[in-house]
């Protein structure tokens, strides 16, 4: 029997259902941060299913979750699959879970069909993928490919102020793995990740399979804008120096600024923050944070320096600082394992077609290091960041069927 062939619908889809109540939500969707609690609760389900199937397990210093089923080579480089399993605050439950049980599903089909590999195959969950608690995303598979600094990240604090160090060092607590000690990153043959498309693009073409070609380039950002608190009933607004008021002038301006005529400039005011939140006090500060992307690194570029000028034109008499958190240039896919997607799609007899990835996922940084690549399948009219995300459990299964042909021809190459 082929590895393919040995996908079991129904355990991918009851799998889903059973980490869906990690973090559950009364809309269905899922609340499970990055080292938060709930994620820990999903990195136990992760290790107990593995361990029943005799697979190794292990973490590594900034939290990434591996799986491992050996090969007849066990000092081969492994190929590698997954994503990640942390969520948004009101995120849906198949961004990023999809992948690694996926990833997970290939490794027990794998098994079951009692296909043995030369390299090592492996799983793997990276830590704080959404970037929405902690900052910047993506970054468990930025520190292992050597992008962010270990400890500049085990820095990083939440909204609330909680130390990324101790979040983890908690999470870890509750969720106890064999940690590879040193800083994260091992040689990685070949790395390929399945993930919901997030957009509207399989769905309105029925196509069941989306090859990724390339993910566009991404920038994220911080505006804070200082003001003067005052009474708001005895100050003249003359006389104000309106945090808020000097927020929304800005941001009227930031929009007009970043739409294109092609609609392909995404821009994004996602949190705004405002102190000292009193009714009757004029704000005196004002932070937001500004989420842009675009195929193209050099408009990205052009549209930072307008971001820039307008900060300083908009704000007066308040004073304005932008303070960059990420900035992830375009990234462009092996065409080895691209054409190897598509190839293994067509051959199972599944509708397929090329597309570039709007979304941020992991593989842009895995992207570094190895030949990599991904496979989308649709989600229900695209929508995604949201309770309401679905899938159906052929889609899924159709996608993991794709991804055990795949890292099986890289596992044996
Ligand atoms: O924001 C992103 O693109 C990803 O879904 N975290
Ligand atoms: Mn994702
Ligand atoms: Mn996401």
């Amino acid at each position: 029997m082929s590895g393919a062939n040995a996908v079991k619908e129904d355990r991918l889809w009851q799998r889903h259902a059973a980490m869906a109540k990690l973090g559950g939500t009364p809309r269905g969707g899922v609340n499970r941060q990055a080292l938060s609690p709930e994620d820990a609760a999903a990195r136990n389900q992760l290790a107990r299913w593995a361990s029943a199937r005799g697979f190794a397990i292990f973490t590594d210093a900034i939290g990434n979750l591996f799986v491992r089923r050996e090969g007849s080579d066990p000092k081969a480089a492994p190929v590698m699959s997954g994503s990640h399993m942390d969520s948004q605050p009101t995120g849906g439950r198949f961004d990023g879970m999809y992948g690694v049980l996926a990833a997970f599903e290939a490794l027990e089909a794998l098994e079951d069909a009692g296909v043995t590999t030369k390299r090592p195959v492996m799983a793997v969950a990276w830590t704080n993928e959404e970037g929405s608690r902690f900052q910047p995303g993506a970054m468990g598979s930025a520190v292992f490919a050597g992008t962010y600094e270990l400890d500049e990240m085990l820095a990083q604090k939440d909204w609330k102020g909680v130390v990324l160090k101790d979040a983890l060092a908690e999470t870890l607590k509750a969720a106890p793995a064999p940690r590879r000690e040193g800083i994260p990153g091992f040689p990685v043959d070949s790395y390929v990740e399945a993930h919901i498309e997030q957009g509207p693009r399989l769905e309105n073409a029925a196509t069941t399979i989306g090859v990724v070609t390339a993910i566009q380039g991404s920038r994220r950002y911080i505006v804070t804008i200082e003001g003067e608190e005052a009474h708001a009933g005895t100050t003249p607004r003359a006389a104000r120096k309106d945090a808020y008021a000097a927020a929304t002038r800005l941001a009227a301006a930031l929009y007009e600024a970043t739409a294109d005529t092609d609609d392909t400039l995404r821009f994004t005011i996602g949190r705004v923050e405002v102190s000292p939140g009193s009714p009757n006090t004029v704000p005196g500060k004002v932070s937001f944070t500004i989420d842009m992307r675009h195929p193209d690194d050099t408009v990205l570029v052009e549209r930072e320096a307008a971001i820039e000028r307008l900060l300083a034109e908009k704000t007066k008499p308040c004073t304005a600082s932008l303070q960059k958190v990420t900035n992830v240039p375009p990234t462009n896919f092996d065409p080895a394992v691209i054409d190897l997607v598509r190839a293994k799609a067509t051959g199972l007899g599944l509708t397929n077609m090329d597309m570039p990835s709007g979304a941020g996922h992991d593989a842009m940084h895995v992207a570094k290091l190895c030949p990599t690549g991904m496979i989308f399948v649709p989600c229900e009219r695209g929508i995604s960041h949201n309770e309401i995300e679905n899938a159906t459990p052929s889609d899924l299964a159709a996608g993991t069927r794709v991804l055990v042909e795949v890292l099986e021809a890289l596992a044996n190459r």
